[in-house]
This record gives C-alpha cells, sequence and structure tokens, in this order.
C-alpha cells in the first residue's frame, strides 16, 4: 500500500472506530489537539501500564512519582525553557504560512538523500550482483557532490543554531532555492525565534510574578523532587525516578495527526548516577529501551537509533529512538545524558542544596542524570501504523489490527449465536465470570462474521460464540483474531486459555 494512503486510513479508521477524535469537532476541532476515544483510552492505558511495569516494577531502584502540571515560574528560567526552550521560524510573504527553519533544511537534506539512493537504485540495476552500494557512493562524482552538498549545509546549518545566527539559516534557505511547498516561492521574511512555552495567570502570586508555565516536559517535575524522594525513600545512586503526564508546547507546525500535538503525553524516567558513570548508563537504558520498543514483536527494521547533532540546551549527548511511520522515519522517545544541568541549575536558582551524600566515598556531589522520554501518542501511533493490515478474502477485505494481545483495547467479545433460545443469557453469565480479569465486550447485533469484522477492526484478539450446543455440553468457539482459526472448547478452560495469552508478562519477560 502506498504509506500515504496507509496515513490517511488509518486518521479515518482511528475516529471511524473510537480510537481518536478531533478535540471540539463540533466547533470544527482545535488545531493540532486530539481526544482518545473508548478504544484509544484502553490501548493507552494497556502502553502506560506496560511501561510503568517495565521501568518501576522490574527495576528495584527506580520509583514512580506524579508531580503537578503547574510549578513555580522560576523552574523554567532555571532549567533554561524561558531563554532556550526556541525554534527558528520563517514566514513565507506569498503564502502567508510559517515553518520551522530547521525543518525546511532537514527536509531538503532528506531531498538530496533521495537523489542519492535514486543513483544507487539504478546502478544496483544496472551492475546486479556484483554491485558494491558502499564503493559506488565513495566514488560515482554525482553521488560524491550530493555527499558534499549535504556535509557543507549541515555543518553550516549546525554553527549558524549554536551561533543563534539567524541571517546565516535565511540565508542557507535562500542559497539553497528552498522553496515553500505551499505557495512555490522563495519571498521568505527573517527568522526569529519563537518560545513553545504556553503560559497562563496563577492569581496568587506576587504582582509581576504571576505568569506560569503549562510544564513543557515532565522533567522538571522529578527534578525537583529528587532529593525528597531520595531522602524518604533512603535511595543510594543510582536510582531513577519515573513519572506519565501530560505535556505542552506551542507547537508551530502541528501536523501529522497526533505524532506533532500542543497537548500530549510523556513517560520519562530520571536515572541519577555518579558523575563520571554517564556513558555506561547511557549505553545501557539506550539498550533496555530500545527493547521495549522491540518485545512488542513488530518488524525489528522498523526502529532505528538516530543520534543527534543539533542538542538539545540541557543535553551533552542524545539519541532518539526512531520508528518507520508512513511519513518516514521520525522520534518516538529520546535518550539524553543531562550531566549535572538541571540540578546544579536548580541549586543555583533556589538556594538549596541539591548534592547527594556518598556514604561510600564520604564525598558531597550534585549527581548526573541519564534521561529517558518516550512520547505515549507517538508510540501509540507506531502501534497502530505496525497493526493495521487489510487482508484480501475470498469475497471482502477484512481490516484487521494485530496489537499484541495484551496491549489489545478489548481482550474478548463474547457473542450469542442468536438473540433467543437462552442464549444471551448464557453468554451473559460467561461474560460475568470473566470480566475481572479483562476487559470484554458483549454483542448480540448483526450476523456473526460481522461482528467479527468489528472485533478485528479494533484488534480483540479472542472472540467467542455461544450456540446451543453450548446449552448440551457447556462448550463455545473460540475464535482467534490473527489467524481466523476457530475451535471449540470447554467454557471453565476459557479463563485459562486466554489469560495467559493476554498476560503482560509476556512482553515483560522479553525485557
Ligand atoms: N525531557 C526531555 C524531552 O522532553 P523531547 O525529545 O523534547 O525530550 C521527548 O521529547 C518525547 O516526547 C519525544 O521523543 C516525543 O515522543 C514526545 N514529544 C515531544 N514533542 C511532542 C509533540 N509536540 N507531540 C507529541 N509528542 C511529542
Amino acid at each position: 500500500m502506498i504509506q500515504e494512503d496507509l496515513f490517511k486510513k488509518l486518521i479515518a479508521h482511528c475516529k471511524e472506530y473510537g480510537f481518536i477524535f478531533q478535540s471540539s469537532e463540533i466547533y470544527d476541532g482545535l488545531s493540532a489537539v486530539y481526544d482518545y476515544g473508548q478504544n484509544g483510552v484502553e490501548l493507552k492505558n494497556n502502553i502506560k501500564e506496560y511501561w510503568w511495569k517495565a521501568m518501576v516494577m522490574l527495576n528495584e531502584e527506580v520509583v514512580g512519582i506524579d508531580s503537578a502540571i503547574f510549578m513555580h515560574p522560576t523552574v523554567w528560567k532555571a532549567s533554561g525553557h524561558v531563554d532556550a526552550f526556541n525554534d527558528p521560524l520563517i514566514d513565507n510573504k506569498d503564502s502567508k504560512k510559517r515553518y520551522r527553519a530547521d525543518v525546511l533544511i532537514e527536509e531538503h537534506i532528506e531531498k538530496i538523500k533521495a537523489k542519492i539512493s535514486k543513483e544507487v537504485d539504478k546502478a544496483a540495476k544496472r551492475f546486479g550482483d556484483s554491485f558494491d552500494e558502499q564503493m559506488f557512493i565513495s566514488t560515482n562524482p554525482r553521488t560524491q557532490k550530493y555527499n558534499q552538498q549535504i556535509e557543507e549545509i549541515s555543518t553550516r546549518f549546525i554553527k549558524s543554531l549554536e551561533e543563534e545566527n539567524f541571517e546565516d539559516i535565511r540565508n542557507i534557505i535562500i542559497e539553497n532555492e528552498i522553496v515553500c511547498p505551499v505557495s512555490g516561492s522563495k519571498n521568505w521574511t527573517d527568522v526569529r525565534q519563537f518560545n513553545l512555552m504556553f503560559d497562563t495567570k496563577l492569581g496568587s502570586l506576587a504582582e509581576g510574578a504571576n505568569t506560569i508555565y503549562l510544564r513543557p516536559e515532565t522533567a522538571q517535575g522529578i527534578f525537583v523532587n529528587y532529593l525528597n524522594v531520595q531522602k524518604t525513600g533512603r535511595m543510594k545512586l543510582p536510582f531513577g525516578i519515573a513519572q506519565i503526564g501530560k505535556a505542552f508546547r506551542n507547537e508551530i507546525i502541528a501536523r501529522q495527526f497526533i505524532f506533532r500535538m500542543r497537548e500530549f503525553e510523556q513517560l520519562e524516567m530520571q536515572y541519577f548516577i555518579k558523575p563520571g558513570e554517564e556513558e555506561k548508563w547511557f549505553d545501557i537504558w539506550k539498550e533496555k529501551r530500545m527493547k521495549w520498543h522491540q518485545a512488542m514483536g513488530f518488524a525489528p527494521e522498523m526502529y532505528k537509533f538516530h543520534e543527534h547533532d543539533k542538542l538539545a540546551h540541557y543535553a551533552k549527548a542524545a539519541f532518539d529512538i526512531e520508528y518507520k511511520f508512513p511519513f518516514g522515519f521520525k522520534e518516538i522517545e529520546g535518550i539524553h545524558s543531562r550531566t549535572d544541568f538541571d540540578l546544579s541549575q536548580h541549586q543555583k536558582f533556589s538556594g538549596k542544596k541539591m548534592q547527594y551524600f556518598d556514604n561510600e566515598t564520604n564525598e558531597s556531589y550534585v549527581p548526573y542524570v541519564v534521561e529517558t522520554s518516550m512520547g505515549l501518542d507517538r508510540t501509540f501511533l507506531t502501534i497502530l501504523s505496525s497493526a493495521y493490515r487489510e487482508e484480501k478474502l475470498e469475497n471482502e477485505t477484512r481490516i484487521v489490527l494485530s496489537i499484541p494481545e495484551p496491549l489489545a483495547p478489548i481482550k474478548l467479545a463474547v457473542f450469542p449465536l442468536i438473540k433467543k433460545d437462552g442464549l444471551p443469557e448464557l453468554a451473559k453469565e460467561i461474560m460475568d465470570k470473566l470480566k475481572y480479569d479483562m476487559n470484554c465486550h458483549y454483542e448480540e447485533k448483526d450476523s456473526i462474521g460481522k461482528r467479527y469484522r468489528r472485533h478485528d477492526a479494533i484488534g480483540t484478539p479472542f472472540c467467542i460464540t455461544v450456540d446451543h450446543e453450548s446449552k448440551e455440553n457447556n462448550t463455545v468457539t473460540i475464535r482467534y483474531r490473527d489467524t481466523m482459526k476457530q475451535e471449540r472448547v470447554p467454557i471453565e478452560k476459557l479463563q485459562n486459555i486466554i489469560k495467559e495469552k493476554i498476560d503482560l508478562k509476556i512482553l515483560l519477560e522479553k525485557l
């Protein structure tokens, strides 16, 4: 399927089957803000549970917190977000559209990379089995020229960003003849910095200091509580604090559905370590987090690491875990080496000591931090993108979401074959027993085939049908989502058959 079509289909599917709705839809919606529907919220909660158990339950030295969204405004001054959490923006004077200058340049680089791939494909066809891709790329004059262009643009762009030389960023756009995708023109304004934090007013603060921010990351709630947790939990380094919560960013180019939102959810963990051990822990957490994603069982080649060349203001090293969305490889999680930047800044701005006393060495120091920061909404989108399939059957096409069983919104659908002869009563009786162990759904409308299709489309892994034979010998047919195989099983065995297949342990044991 063409990837663009797949993405459009996914968006439509999310709406049609109660996963995601546009926020305030009856008022024409609010750009880049979405609501999760009855199936979406279940999937989202299951992802959160999988993450929480993987981070907090499986790692003895990691504990969780839930900090407030509103924080003292000085937090954001100390963290650097007031001064440095900016995007460089540029407007096209003809289309009146606003863009992130860095994204325009990155997209231009991607286009040059695509030209290299085209040359490689052509040559591979020409040379057949004897083709050596690396050799070709390094010796072919055209690919050499393209690589040199990429190198020149990237180096100049990173330097300009570091020096906040916005005039040069604009010049890169002009000199590379980057045009507005809407108007096609090169009629650009100057580049300006734009802070991504939303602000609001808090009545009770002293005059002049009443502007507060909606947090742009959950991490700061962890940093300011690090000593509270360390002391009350008698934690010894290394230890981690995990948190799940909403974050808010006034994104300028909010597109690609739930990929870039203005209100989204993060799952973050700050791992506090002894200075000097950051490389070791960075590598450990990088691998652990990749494993977490891959344990869901989708094709491993859908994930890759990407090393940042443009670092956030707090980071010393950063890798993204990227997923191959229908619109290309994009970040779903960041692993950052944040040094003692945040804790030292809070120590400076609050005047409170942020040091840890190390019993073993008898010294006090500010710990270093390695952070793992995953976007819930983006992870949700990876699952839907990988799980969505259109299968050609004899007389129809079935749409199925092959969501890993432990994460599926509804685990079991219970159908009476017909709406009489005591079958609905027996079906409900079965469901009443099983509903304590799994999310069940009862349906009696339409043919069994239609009911199967509806549940395939929302990823329900098991459907059982209660028929006349069920009344005679206490058995039902169970039907499996992915294989569509059906078998007769005793009612009393249902709980065991299904429970072990939907247990999160299946994913957790792979970590
Ligand atoms: N505390 C570090 C931090 O916030 P980040 O790379 O800016 O790092 C972490 O964000 C993750 O949050 C990203 O990998 C992404 O999955 C998610 N995220 C960031 N901005 C987002 C947005 N506008 N919409 C949806 N998810 C977003």
